[in-house]
């Protein structure tokens, strides 16, 4: 029986581990994530997600005070058109991000970021381009298109230097997806370097409806490679979405898959950005208490825990001093919130509408979106005598999956007695 390990991801001439961190925002799969994972050899990611808010966070700098400062007077008005991020502030946080990660990198492993194209920061291709361009200045390994069909992305950095030397990938959940942006992209001659096969599974948004139960992983990657084979190319597949034991991983790497994208797992690792007591919601949780809903103003499903705080707090956006979800000046549940008030809602109760406020929620951490087998993480880790779970290390559940075997899931190890274990 193999491991993990008797496997390698081959990228740009060069082995790795192959097990890839996905990119969790906002700020969930944090730099201390990612570097762990770099370090042990493998691939993990950071997330672009509310780059200005989380730098804030770690850096001092004052970047949401400032744009809610800016755009007060916006408050009241309907239309936010013109509450617009500083383009050189958003790339004063992201190379300062980014250079901090990659100056801290050991090991053989790689970084990429994860930058999402439904993250609009109401000027879509202009944040964008900021966006991925400072990344690429900043010395990033790899860019990982997530959220959207990109097809018009690559176009955006086409002149940047690093082009053709950063590693580009692409998260796709058909392989329509895949061909329509290599058919969109065809004229720059530059494939990406690698594809992220998202099955219905997964954490956070899904490429996939409300019948997102009728379509399987196994079988997208089947039919990306079957697209490939027919186009005579040959891109790396990264499997992800219900990836749980080495075992499940190694049926995919059979199967054709390259790597594996893991990501549930390691949000209640001790390096993930969730706070402590999130986590333990994660662990606490039965198969009955995980949804798919349509909550998220993307548009797109988003698989959740069914008591996450955004799903019952209703509260006035926030988009003068956020604002990632604006698209020419509105988002879906601003709409929402306008039409309940324009009804009559009385705002002192905080109107509580169908979709929720991404931004100031997610920032919050009160948006608990998960993998469909987080029901399982109870099973990965000890119950303590006080009834909370002893949170792993990143480093524990990367060598779980890259060396254990026959569905076999390795406990951490209790670091200090008298631990008591229940
Ligand atoms: C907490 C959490 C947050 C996530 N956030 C993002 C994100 O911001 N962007 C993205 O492309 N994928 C996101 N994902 C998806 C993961 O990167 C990954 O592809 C997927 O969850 C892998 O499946 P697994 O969680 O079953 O291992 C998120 C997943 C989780 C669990």
């Amino acid at each position: 029986m193999k491991c993990v390990d008797d496997f390698r991801l081959v990228l740009g001439g060069k082995e790795y581990v192959p097990i890839v961190i996905g990119g969790m925002g906002v700020d969930i799969s944090t730099a201390k994530l990612a570097l762990e994972a770099a370090r042990l050899g493998g691939i993990g990611h950071i997330s672009d997600a509310m780059y200005m808010d989380v730098s804030d966070r770690y850096f001092n700098t004052d970047y949401t005070e400032t744009k809610a400062t800016q755009y007060k007077k916006y408050i009241p008005l309907h239309d936010k058109t013109d509450v617009l991020f500083d383009l050189a502030m958003v790339a004063e946080a992201t190379k300062r991000q980014v250079a901090d990660v990659m100056e801290r990198k050991r090991g053989d492993g790689l970084i990429f970021i994860n930058c999402m194209e439904k993250l609009t920061m109401n000027a879509a291709r202009d944040t964008l381009r900021t966006r991925l361009t400072s990344a690429m200045d900043a010395g990033i390994d790899g860019i990982t298109l997530a959220a959207g069909l990109h097809q018009n992305t690559l176009r955006l950095i086409e002149d940047h230097s690093r082009f053709r030397d950063v590693k580009i990938g692409i998260i796709v959940s058909s392989h329509r997806a895949l061909q329509i942006f290599l058919r969109r992209n065809a004229k720059l001659k530059r494939l990406p370097d690698y594809v992220v096969v998202e099955g219905p599974l997964a954490g956070g948004h899904l490429g996939f409806g409300l019948d997102w139960a009728n379509y399987d992983l196994r079988t997208i990657v089947r039919e990306v490679n079957a697209y490939q084979e027919k186009e005579g190319l040959s891109i790396p597949v990264i499997a992800g979405g219900g990836i749980f034991t080495g075992a499940d991983a190694v049926s995919f790497l059979e199967d054709g898959a390259s790597a594996v994208q893991v990501a549930t797992r390691f949000a209640v690792t001790r390096e993930s950005g969730l706070p402590d007591h999130v986590k333990q919601e994660y662990f606490k949780a039965s198969e009955d208490d995980i949804e798919v809903n349509m909550a998220s103003p993307t548009g797109y499903p988003m698989r959740m825990l069914k008591n996450s705080p955004a799903l019952s707090v209703g509260l006035r956006p926030n988009c003068e001093a956020f604002g990632y979800m604006l698209d020419k000046g509105t988002c879906p549940y601003l709409e929402e919130y306008y039409k309940a008030v324009d009804a009559g809602a009385d705002t002192s109760f905080m109107v509580k509408t169908q979709k929720t406020c991404l931004c100031t929620h997610m920032r919050n951490h009160y948006v608990w979106t998960c993998g469909h087998y987080a029901y399982r993480l109870k099973d990965t880790t000890h119950k303590l005598a006080d009834g909370s779970y002893l949170l792993p290390s990143a480093e524990h559940v990367f060598k779980d999956y890259q060396f254990s075997k026959d569905g076999k899931i390795a406990l951490p190890e209790l670091p200090v007695p008298p631990y008591i274990v229940k």
